[in-house]
């Protein structure tokens, strides 16, 4: 069992990961006094850990009936919300009550979100049950839903109690969802830039096929690296900027696929393209730029993305949330280790790295 200590302004909590915790009968010391909990759970993880997930937690806790989530970015909404608070007001749940969020990024939103609003607040844990929530959501607060056509636009910073990751719930997940969430792996290893860029490169093959000992060792050294960043920066003002590696391509990728490609996936073609333009800038020569593009192109490229418009894509840029000014801020990667936000780059220099890229992979 590892432990992350992680800070922030009102005190800490622990993310604690060690395969089998829960799927596999593990016990953690939590404070003896029995306090109610409620578990709002994804509906694939219901069906598939209820009974684990019930035997884990109800050692501590007097449970409720669980709280079903059906994981889709449409649950992420204004009235899917309010049937979450109603079926906490059925539950009789009160201010000590403990909400215990079990899913991926979708429930842990949703399920933060309903914690940190109801009531003006009550306390939470979460326990992600995808890669990407592992290694991402699960750590920072934040929590939110979407509204109109924006993503997490309401929401709010709320930190939970503790993490409880257990990589063994891995072993369900789809292959497009543990694809989805080595999109975001990959840019914790050029953030980190050191150990763990170096293990992505030597063991992506074993780490795709779910070798659970590598992707503990992963997942523990991606959620540690966002620990770091989210300690420094903990309302998003700085430092975090650096998480958005590869988000701006990515998200512009996303959005003129309409969504029909994984986050992670465009998230990694969006790394890709963006070492393409730190070459185009002069900010890496050719050498570093075959040394840091390895990493990427370990992980598969969306072909989907060779028909889209240029054109396109480059509008789709200015949705982004890093837009100032009407003017377009890259996140871009100097050496592994060495990230440099808030760079601009002309039209047509975004326009020739987005076309090397496509080149270089499908040989245009
Ligand atoms: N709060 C944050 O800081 C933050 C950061 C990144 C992403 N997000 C949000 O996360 C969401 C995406 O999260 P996600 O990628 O985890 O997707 P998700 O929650 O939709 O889960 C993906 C799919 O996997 C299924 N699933 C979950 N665990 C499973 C398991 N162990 N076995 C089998 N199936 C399982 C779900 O039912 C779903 O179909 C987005 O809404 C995004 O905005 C939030």
């Amino acid at each position: 069992m590892r432990t992350i200590e992680v800070k922030h302004f009102a005190g800490f909590y622990n993310y604690i990961i060690q395969k089998g915790l829960i799927t596999e009968g593990g016990s953690f010391p939590l404070s003896d006094e029995r306090k109610r909990a409620c578990i709002i759970i994804d509906e694939k993880v219901h069906s598939l850990y209820l009974n684990n997930v019930v035997e884990f937690f109800g050692k501590y806790f007097d449970l409720t009936d669980p709280v079903i989530i059906t994981a889709q970015e449409s649950s992420k909404a204004i009235d899917y919300y309010l049937k979450v608070i109603d079926s906490l007001i059925q539950r009789k749940i009160d201010r000590k009550t403990i909400i215990i969020s079990v899913g991926g990024g979708i429930t842990g939103d949703l399920a933060s979100f309903a914690a940190s609003t109801f009531m003006r607040g009550i306390s939470y844990i979460q326990v992600p049950t995808t890669l990407l929530s592992m290694v991402d959501s699960a750590l920072g607060g934040k929590t939110g839903i979407n509204y109109l056509n924006f993503k997490n636009f309401i929401g709010s910073f709320h930190q939970p109690l503790a993490v409880f990751c257990d990589p063994s719930f891995l072993k369900t997940l789809q292959y497009k969802e543990i694809l989805s969430g080595m999109g975001e792996v990959i840019k914790y290893g050029f953030i980190e830039g050191n150990y763990l860029f170096d293990y992505l490169i030597q063991n992506m093959s074993k780490i795709l096929e779910r070798d659970e000992n590598l992707l503990e060792e992963v997942i523990y050294n991606s959620a540690m690296c966002k620990a770091k960043i989210i300690m420094m920066d903990e309302r998003d003002t700085g430092e975090r900027h650096k998480l958005n590696l590869g988000h701006t391509f990515g998200h512009a990728f996303e959005k003129a696929l309409h969504f029909s490609v994984s986050h992670g996936i465009c998230v990694s073609a969006g790394i890709e393209t963006s070492l393409s333009l730190s070459k185009v800038l002069g900010i890496i020569d050719d050498q570093m730029f075959d040394k840091l593009v390895d990493l990427p192109k370990k992980l598969p490229f969306p072909s989907e993305i060779r028909d889209l418009k240029f054109k396109d894509v480059y509008n789709a840029m200015f949705a982004d949330k890093k837009v100032e000014n009407g003017k377009l801020k890259f996140v871009l990667v100097k050496s592994p280790g060495e990230i440099i936000t808030g760079v601009e780059a002309e039209e047509e220099q975004v326009r020739y790295a987005y076309e090397e890229t496509i080149k270089s992979r499908f040989n245009q």
